[in-house]
């Protein structure tokens, strides 16, 4: 008899017309480390948000423990010793890490007052569990994607006793940060916590996972054992069809022009200065820079947007130096960028799908100061069926849909621009494998119709993939260069670790 910690019984939930979840059923073991995969849209997170009291299920029934539970709120669950990383961070920007470690819960308080100073020794103590070197005065809005999302995880770790869920973590970390936490998961797991972990990446689930789900359209597919299964099995039950292996070997590029050459690009005012970064993009060529979290190449990307004051250096652009003061400068001359943190830089969450994907270029598709309305709904239509965004219509509020066709839409927005030079900053994180492989051969297809393509991905896999060069940059410098020819994953890794 195997004993689940976590029966799942016929549970449904729709948001009007969408069906999130349709009548799922399955056990988790206690003891387990359970992963959660599907496709994006499939209702790995509307489960989650279920089993964290975010949301309530419409029908079926959830037992833990040998007991129906029917969580109204997340302290409901809290109690249960349930603890969640979501894939939003559910943080708040202007406070400090301490105060977000211990938001909703019980502060540390002495007569009544919040004691700061044991508020501050508790948090140190957590983020220093998982090797995190920041300061716990900081203030959130300060801290890059990554170091956010480390903070999320540290802070749930620190309050599960029973049962951790985590949706999405790995996301905006890279290897190495990764391989801290799958460690510090591994210790917690064997101390008795039953952990539930969605991922899009299968090389994760099996290093880490026990058993695996898969979910597709909000149905239940199959729970396997992870020795009994293998990659090209759990991406046929996710995808419900054979998915042939990318054939979109990038290329070879013809012999082209210059698109771009900077020359000694110097940015002080940024997270991360950026120091006399020279590179050249030639048209139709897909460039990526590889480096570690912080090592500035979104500021370099931000720079030739015109999203960070530039201090000193040379932008030559189709053969004439310009400059870029703001992204209107940069979208004028065909620069479009693709931000890696979508819901600060990339969506406004309060519009619709059609709306987001219009806003890049409203004076296109206006007349006398109008948006017109059937352009509009032209271009959404196109760009939704273009890169298959699941989303009930495109008048839907852009927050409705999940965390991938999110970022789908971010892609859709810039592209139907046709830019000349397009930078993309982690442009497949969140994103499932059968919507990865279409947006490769979207970047390749771009790529040789002239496009020049700057590619920021901590995925050294994609880069190896794509690019047709690499620079590596570390510390906010570029420290290598590689071409497609003469780069490996240990060559890239060892000069973004150590510099030259
Ligand atoms: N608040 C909401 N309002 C309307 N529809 C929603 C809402 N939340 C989720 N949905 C819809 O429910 C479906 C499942 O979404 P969910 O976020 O659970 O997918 P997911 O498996 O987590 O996908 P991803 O891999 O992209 O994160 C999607 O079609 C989504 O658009
Ligand atoms: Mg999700």
């Amino acid at each position: 008899m195997i004993s689940f910690l976590i029966e799942l019984q016929s549970i449904s939930k729709r948001f009007g017309g969408t069906r999130a979840l349709d009548g799922v059923s399955f056990g988790i073991e206690r003891g387990a480390i359970h992963a959660v995969m599907g496709e994006n849209g499939a209702g790995k997170s509307t489960l989650m948000r279920i089993l964290s009291g975010v949301l309530t299920m419409d029908e079926g029934r959830m037992v833990i423990d040998g007991v129906e539970k029917c969580f109204q709120t997340p302290l409901d669950a809290q109690r249960e010793g349930i603890s969640t990383v979501y894939q939003e961070p559910y943080l708040v920007p202007y406070m400090s890490v301490a105060e977000n470690v211990f938001l909703g819960h019980e502060k540390v308080k002495r007569f009544g007052f919040v004691d700061f100073d044991s508020l501050h020794s508790k948090t140190k103590e957590i983020l220093s569990a998982l090797s995190l070197d920041i300061s716990p005065t900081e203030v959130l809005v300060n801290l890059s994607p990554a170091e956010v999302q480390l903070v999320q995880i540290a802070r749930a770790i620190a309050f599960s006793t029973n049962i951790l869920l985590l949706d999405e973590p790995t996301a905006s970390l890279t290897d190495h940060e990764t391989t801290i936490l799958f460690e510090h998961l591994k210790k917690l797991n064997t101390g008795g916590l039953t952990i539930i972990y969605v991922s899009h990446r299968l090389k994760e689930i099996f290093e880490l996972c026990h058993t695996v789900t898969v979910l597709r359209d909000g149905r239940h597919v199959a729970t396997k054992k992870v020795s009994e299964t293998s990659e090209d099995e759990l991406i046929g039950l996710m995808v419900g069809r054979e998915l042939h292996k990318a054939e979109h070997a990038v290329l070879a590029r013809r012999e082209s022009g210059v698109r771009l050459e900077v020359q000694g690009l110097r940015v002080q005012n940024a997270p991360v200065p950026v120091k006399n970064v020279s590179f050249i993009v030639h048209e139709g060529e897909i460039v990526a820079f590889a480096g570690l979290v912080g090592s500035g190449r979104s500021e370099v990307a931000k720079a030739l947007f015109g999203l960070r004051s530039i201090d000193a250096g040379e932008i030559v652009f189709n053969g004439s130096p310009i400059e870029v003061k703001t992204p209107a400068d940069a979208i004028a001359r065909g620069i479009a960028f693709v931000p890696e943190d979508r819901k600060e830089e990339g969506l406004i969450a309060t519009q619709s799908v059609r709306q987001n994907i219009s806003l890049t270029g409203l004076s296109r598709i206006s007349r006398f100061g109008f948006v017109k309305g059937s352009a509009e709904e032209k271009l959404a239509t196109k760009s939704t069926d273009q890169l298959a965004i699941k989303t009930a219509s495109i008048d839907a509020g852009v927050s409705t849909l999940s965390g991938g066709n999110q970022q789908k839409v971010v892609l859709a927005k810039w592209l139907w621009l046709q830019p000349s030079f397009l930078i993309l900053d982690e442009p497949t994180r969140g994103i499932d494998v059968g919507a990865k492989a279409e947006i490769h051969r979207l970047i390749v297809n771009l790529a040789a119709s002239g496009v020049s393509i700057l590619l920021i991905s901590s995925e050294l896999p994609e880069v190896l993939e794509l690019a047709h060069r690499i620079y590596v940059m570390k510390d906010g410098e570029i420290v290598g260069e590689f071409t497609r020819e003469n780069a490996s994953q240990e060559a890239i890794m060892k000069l973004a670790a150590i510099g030259n």
